[in-house]
C-alpha cells in the first residue's frame, strides 16, 4: 500500500473539524449542555482511541462524564480478544438499552474492535435497534462526520467496513489527568497469531511518522507528563512501512535525546522481530526504562509453530539472556496462553517451566478463548475447561511464588519511584511505580503526587512492594 492512500489528507481531516463545529453550533442553538461519556474495554491502544473519542466529543461541545446514566451520549469503546470481553460489552449494552427506554434521546454508540467483526455489527443492526452509532477503529477519525449524520438523519448510521487501514494525525485529544501518557506510534498488526483477532479488526500495519511521535513526546514533556508508553500491537515492527531506513531503535534513540525528567516505556514487543540493537539502545538511554513486555505465549516449540509465532523456545530464551546481559536488573513481563486447541497437557507444562526458568516479574495469564474467524477456532479443541483450569492454576501458582519471591528481593533497597495515584490503604495512601513499573504503596500526602522520590522498601507481597521515603 503507497504511504499516500494510508495517510489521511490534510483536507478530509479539516472536514472533520468542521462537523465538531457544526455540532457545537447546532447544540448552543438549541440552549443545550450536552455531557457525554466514553466507556472503554480492552488495551491500552483503545484507551487512546478513547482518549481522541473524548478530544472530538469536547471539541463538539459535550461535557464528559464518567457515569453512562447521566448522559445524553453513551459510547462504548469495546474490546474482541477474548469472549469475556465481549460478554460484558453485550452486557452494558442490554443495560444501557434498558436506560434509554426511560430517556428516548440518549445516543447510543458502540465502537472499537467489537463493531469492526461482521458477526458483532450484524447482531446489533438485528437484536439491538436502540444503538444509534456503530464504527470501527478504521472509522474512528471520521466520527464527527458520523455523529453529525446520526443527529441530521435520525437513522442509525453504521460504518464498519473491512479496510487496510489509515493513520489520521491531528486529532483533538483528552488526556487523563496526571503524570501517564499513552502515544500511538503504529497501528495495526501483520502477524495473525493463529488465535487472536487483531489483525481482523485493526487492519495491517503501519507506522506514524517519526516526527509526528517526536513532536508529541516532546509537547508531553514539555507539558509535565512523566511516565509516557509507546503503543503498537508490535513495536519491534516499526518503520517496516515507512519509505526510510529507520526502526524502532531509531526512534527510541531519538526520543531520548529529548531533555527533561521522564520515562519512556513501549509495548507490546514481538520477539521474532526483537533486535540486540533495540537492547543495546535501551541500555545507552537515559529515559527509555529498563522494562521489557515481551510476550511468549507458549514455552512449548509444536504450539508455538501452531500459533503461528515464529520464534522458538530457545530463540526467546537467548533474547531474553541477551537483553539481561546488557540491562542488569531488568524487568520483564510478558502473556501466556493455556489451552490453545490441541494442547496437550505435558506442552502447558512446558510453558509452566519456561516460566520458572525465567522468573518473570508479572505475567499477564489467559486462557485461550475461540475467535470466530481465525485459524486456531477451527482446529479441534479436545481438553476440557476444568483440565485447562488446571494447568492455569498450576501456572499462576509458580508465577505467584515467583513474583513474591523476587518483591522480597526488594525488601532493604532504596528505590527511585514516580508517585502517580492515590490508594485505598490508610497505612500506605500513595501508589507509585518504579522505573520497571512495579507498584509500590508508600506513606506520604498528596503533595508528592507526580513527583520522583526515592523509597526504601520495607514489606512485599506477591502483587506489590510497599515503602517509605
Ligand atoms: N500484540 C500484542 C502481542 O502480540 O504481544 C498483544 C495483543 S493482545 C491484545 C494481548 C494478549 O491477549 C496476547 O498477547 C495474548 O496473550 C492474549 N490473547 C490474544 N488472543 C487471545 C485468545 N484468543 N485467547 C486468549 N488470549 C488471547
Ligand atoms: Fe495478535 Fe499476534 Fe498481532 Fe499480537 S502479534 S496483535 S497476538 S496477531
Ligand atoms: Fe482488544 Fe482491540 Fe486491544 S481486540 S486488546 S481492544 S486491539
Amino acid at each position: 500500500m503507497e504511504r499516500n492512500q494510508v495517510l489521511v489528507p490534510q483536507a478530509e481531516l479539516d472536514r472533520q473539524r468542521e462537523f465538531e463545529t457544526a455540532i457545537r453550533e447546532m447544540f448552543s442553538r438549541r440552549e443545550a449542555h450536552p455531557v457525554a461519556c466514553v466507556d472503554t474495554f480492552g488495551c491500552q491502544q483503545n484507551v487512546a482511541d478513547g482518549e481522541k473519542l473524548m478530544g472530538m466529543l469536547r471539541a463538539c461541545g459535550f461535557t464528559l462524564t464518567d457515569k453512562p446514566a447521566d448522559a445524553d451520549l453513551v459510547i462504548l469503546n469495546t474490546c474482541a480478544v477474548r469472549e469475556h470481553a465481549e460478554d460484558r460489552v453485550f452486557g452494558n449494552l442490554g443495560a444501557l438499552t434498558h436506560a434509554k427506554k426511560e430517556n428516548p434521546e440518549m445516543v447510543i454508540c458502540l465502537c472499537g474492535c467489537m463493531a469492526q467483526e461482521p458477526r458483532v455489527s450484524e447482531r446489533i443492526r438485528k437484536s439491538y435497534p436502540l444503538v444509534n452509532l456503530v464504527f470501527g477503529p478504521h472509522a474512528l477519525w471520521r466520527f464527527p462526520e458520523l455523529l453529525w449524520q446520526v443527529y441530521e438523519s435520525r437513522k442509525r448510521v453504521f460504518s464498519v467496513e473491512d479496510e487496510h487501514g489509515t493513520i489520521a494525525e491531528g486529532i483533538p485529544v483528552v488526556r487523563e489527568r496526571g503524570v501517564k501518557a499513552w502515544v500511538s506510534i503504529m497501528y495495526g498488526c501483520n502477524n495473525f497469531c493463529s488465535y487472536c483477532i487483531v489483525p481482523y479488526v485493526r487492519g495491517r500495519e503501519r507506522s506514524r511518522d517519526p516526527r509526528c511521535v517526536l513532536q508529541e513526546v516532546r509537547e508531553l514533556v514539555e507539558s509535565g507528563y512523566k511516565d509516557i508508553t509507546l503503543l503498537g500491537q508490535n513495536v519491534n515492527s516499526y518503520g517496516n512501512d515507512l519509505e526510510m531506513d529507520y526502526d524502532f531503535a531509531d526512534l527510541l534513540a531519538e526520543i531520548d535525546r529529548i531533555p527533561g525528567e521522564y520515562r519512556i516505556r513501549f509495548m507490546s514487543s514481538h520477539p521474532k522481530d526483537a533486535t540486540r540493537k533495540l537492547f543495546d539502545t535501551m541500555a545507552a538511554s537515559t529515559h527509555v526504562a529498563r522494562q521489557l513486555h515481551l510476550p511468549f505465549q507458549s514455552g512449548n516449540d509444536r504450539i508455538l509453530k501452531e500459533m503461528n509465532r515464529r520464534y522458538t523456545r530457545q530463540q526467546y530464551l537467548d533474547l531474553i539472556n541477551y537483553a539481561k546481559s546488557v540491562m542488569p536488573g531488568l524487568v520483564l513481563t510478558s502473556d501466556v496462553i493455556i489451552g490453545f486447541p490441541g494442547e496437550t497437557e505435558e506442552e502447558a507444562m512446558d510453558t509452566v517451566s519456561l516460566v520458572d526458568e525465567v522468573g518473570f516479574d508479572a505475567l499477564f495469564t489467559f486462557i485461550y478463548s475461540p475467535r470466530p474467524g481465525t485459524k486456531a477456532a477451527e482446529m479441534p479443541d479436545p481438553a476440557t475447561r476444568q483440565e485447562k483450569q488446571k494447568w492455569f492454576d498450576r501456572l499462576l501458582e509458580v508465577q505467584n511464588a515467583r513474583s513474591a519471591a523476587l518483591h522480597e528481593q526488594y525488601i532493604g533497597k532504596t528505590v527511585r519511584v514516580l508517585v502517580d495515584g492515590e490508594s485505598d490503604d490508610p497505612d500506605y495512601p500513595l501508589a507509585s511505580r518504579t522505573d520497571g513499573n512495579r507498584l509500590v504503596r508508600i506513606k506520604g500526602g498528596p503533595e508528592l503526587l507526580g513527583q520522583f522520590v526515592d523509597v526504601k522498601i520495607t514489606a512485599s507481597n506477591t502483587w506489590a512492594l510497599y515503602g517509605e521515603r
